[in-house]
C-alpha cells in the first residue's frame, strides 16, 4: 500500500472506524435523504428544526461503542444534503444553535475525541437542499428548480461553503479527515482542497470533492474492485451502514446480518483496505439498540482475531483458493475465511511447508493440518497443505480466522514450479 510519508500516515494505523450519519433527519427516522427521496417541502421539512433536541447526546457513550467495536476513529456528518448544519456557524441560522437543544454537538464530540486521542473526520455534503444560492435543477439530491426566494449563484454558493469549510477546520482542534460528499455539480475547486491542507496540516481528504484526493471510497457492496483485488493498491477507505436502507436513524430498519458485515469487514481489512462503518443515532442523541448489539458483536469477532488484519502484509496471492484471503507477519500466516465456506476443510495449493503450529483464533482451538495428496490433486504428484475439520458452528456463524506458524519462509516452496 503507498503510504504519504506525512502526518496522513494516521490513516493506515487506524484502520476501522465509526461513520457518523445524525442530523434533523433523525426525529423522523425515515432516512437521512428524506427531503430529496419524499419530495417534502422546505416548509415542511424544517418542521423537525423546533423537534430536534437531542437530550440524551453523550459522545462518550458514542465513543465507548465504538472502541467496544473495535473501532479507533470517528466521522462525523456535519452538514447532509439537507443543509443543516451541526454546528455552531456563523453562515446561517439553519444550525443546531436555533433548535431547542441549542448545543455546538461538533464541538462536544471533537472535546470527546481529542480526550480519547480518537481521530476526527469531518462528513461535509456540497449538494445543499436548503441554501438560497444552491443553483437546484434536478439533479439527484437536488430539487427540480429554484424554490421560493432562492437565487441560484454557484459561485456565491461556493463562497459560502469556502467560510464554512473554514470554520470547521478551524474551530474544532486537530481535524485528522475531510469527507466530501454530493457533488453533484462535479464542481472542482482544488484551492479549497488546499486551504484545508494548510489549516489543518496531515488532514486526509477523500475522493467526492474537489479533486481525485487522498482516497478513494467504495460504497457498500457496490465496487467490484474491492470484491475482486486480492490486495488494495490505493489508499481507499469502504464505507458501509449497519442498515441497508438509510445511513441516518431509521425507525424500521432492514438491518444487514451480523455475518454480512462481518465478512466484508474481513475482505477489505484483510486487503489492506480501512472500513468506515456507520450508524445513525435516534433523535434523542443515543444509539439505537440493534445497532449498539450489532457494533458489540463485531467487536467480539474483532477482538478474536484482529492479530490477522492489522500490522500484516496482504498475501492472498500466494496460494490458488479464492475462498481465502491471507495476510503475514514474517513467518505467521493468517488464513481468512471471508466467504460462506462450502466445506470445512482449506486447501492452500500450492504451499506444502507444514506449520509449527495452526490455530482457530476464533476459538483459540488448534486445527489439524497436513500436507495431503487429495484424490483431485493426485496427478500432480505431491500434497499440498491443508487444513482439516474446521468446526461447523465456526464455519456457520461468523468469518473463521486461522494462524499459522512456521519455522521458516513458508512462501519459499510455493515459489517453486
Ligand atoms: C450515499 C448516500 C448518502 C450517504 C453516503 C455515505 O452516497 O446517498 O446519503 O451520506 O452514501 O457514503
Amino acid at each position: 500500500m503507498r503510504r504519504f510519508a506525512d502526518g496522513r500516515d494516521w490513516f493506515f494505523e487506524h484502520r476501522f472506524g465509526l461513520f457518523i450519519h445524525w442530523g434533523i433527519y433523525a426525529v423522523d427516522g425515515w432516512q437521512e435523504q428524506d427531503i430529496f427521496r419524499r419530495h417534502r417541502t422546505r416548509v415542511d421539512y424544517d418542521r423537525l428544526v423546533r423537534r430536534f433536541n437531542p437530550a440524551k447526546f453523550n459522545p462518550d457513550a458514542w465513543l465507548d461503542l465504538a472502541q467496544q467495536a473495535g473501532m479507533t476513529y470517528l466521522c462525523f456528518t456535519t452538514k447532509h444534503i439537507d443543509g443543516f448544519c451541526m454546528w455552531d456557524t456563523a453562515q446561517t441560522t439553519y444550525s443546531v444553535m436555533h433548535t431547542p437543544y441549542g448545543k455546538d454537538v461538533l464541538a462536544m464530540l471533537a472535546d470527546a475525541c481529542r480526550r480519547r486521542g480518537f481521530p476526527l473526520c469531518l462528513y461535509y455534503s456540497v449538494v445543499d437542499m436548503h441554501h438560497p444560492s444552491y443553483p437546484n435543477a434536478g439533479q439527484s439530491y437536488e430539487f427540480a428548480g429554484p424554490q421560493p426566494g432562492d437565487t441560484p449563484d454557484l459561485a456565491r454558493y461556493f463562497d459560502f461553503l469556502r467560510t464554512q469549510v473554514r470554520e470547521l477546520c478551524t474551530r474544532y482542534g486537530k481535524i485528522h479527515g475531510f469527507w466530501w460528499d454530493g457533488n453533484v455539480r462535479r464542481h472542482r475547486d482544488p484551492s479549497i482542497n488546499a486551504m484545508i491542507r494548510e489549516l489543518q496540516p496531515g488532514i486526509i481528504i477523500n475522493n467526492r470533492g474537489m479533486d481525485d484526493g487522498d482516497f478513494g471510497t467504495p460504497e457498500r457492496d457496490w465496487d467490484e474492485s474491492v470484491q475482486n483485488e486480492l490486495r488494495l493498491e490505493r489508499p481507499t477507505e469502504a464505507c458501509q451502514a449497519l442498515g441497508s436502507q438509510s445511513w441516518g436513524y431509521r425507525r424500521r430498519e432492514d438491518y444487514y446480518t451480523d455475518k454480512h458485515i462481518i465478512r466484508s469487514l474481513a475482505n477489505v481489512l484483510a486487503k489492506g483496505g480501512n472500513y468506515l462503518l456507520n450508524t445513525g443515532p435516534k433523535a434523542d442523541g443515543t444509539i439505537a439498540h440493534e445497532d449498539a448489539r450489532m457494533l458489540r458483536e463485531i467487536g467480539r469477532w474483532h477482538q478474536a482475531v484482529r492479530e490477522a488484519l492489522f500490522d500484516v502484509e496482504p498475501c492472498s496471492h500466494l496460494v490458488e483458493n479464492r475462498n481465502v484471503l491471507l495476510t503475514r507477519r514474517g513467518n505467521t500466516l493468517y488464513v481468512i475465511l471471508h466467504k460462506e465456506p462450502v466445506t470445512r476443510a482449506v486447501d492452500l495449493l500450492p504451499l506444502t511447508a507444514l506449520p509449527r503450529a495452526a490455530l482457530l483464533l476464533n476459538t483459540g482451538k488448534p486445527v489439524r493440518v497436513a500436507n495431503d495428496m487429495l484424490p483431485w490433486q493426485y496427478k500432480a504428484g505431491r500434497g499440498y497443505l491443508c487444513l482439516h475439520d474446521l468446526p461447523p458452528h465456526v464455519l456457520n456463524a461468523t468469518v473463521p480466522v486461522i494462524r499459522l506458524d512456521f519455522d521458516q519462509d513458508f512462501a519459499g516452496d510455493a515459489a517453486r514450479p
